[in-house]
């Protein structure tokens, strides 16, 4: 038996959708609005889940505070108030949502957390977000 813990985080970023391969024309065309040359910023609501067990002692899945150590040292210094278009991670993709909640499932996975990481999870807007499984927590496959 697993029992699930989600945490949720505000950082905010701007962006702007642009693949420097195709031409002007063939973004616009792909990006609309959001390919505008000065870009726009959204509040990111980003839900980190982990997975484990619930420790007898504590009765907790993991230290929250733990979790959220490593979520704002990796996650929110690297990304809150930047335009991702400028930061390493977005030098050869485009900095989508769907993009930034890879990159976010692939830093998470690579620095110890207090609990195993499930899935994460961003709200781009109220109508938008993104979901990045990893790849133990597909439907179907036994761990
Ligand atoms: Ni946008």
């Amino acid at each position: 038996m697993k029992t699930y813990l989600t945490r949720r985080y505000l950082f905010v970023a701007s962006h702007r959708l642009h693949n420097a391969s195709l031409s002007d024309v063939a973004n616009r065309e792909i990006f609309g609005r959001c390919n505008n040359p000065h870009g726009h910023g959204h509040n990111y609501f980003l839900e980190v889940t982990v997975s484990g067990q619930i420790a007898p002692e504590t009765g907790m899945v993991c230290d929250v505070a733990a979790l959220d150590s490593v979520v704002s040292r990796e996650i929110l210094d690297r990304f809150d108030h930047q335009n991702l278009n400028n930061i390493q991670d977005f030098s050869t993709i485009t900095p989508t949502t769907e993009n930034l909640a890879m990159r976010i499932q692939q830093i998470l996975s690579g620095v110890p957390l207090p609990a195993n990481l499930e899935r994460v999870r961003i709200e781009e807007t109220r109508n938008n977000s993104f979901e990045y499984m990893s790849r133990e927590s597909e439907p179907g496959r036994e761990r």
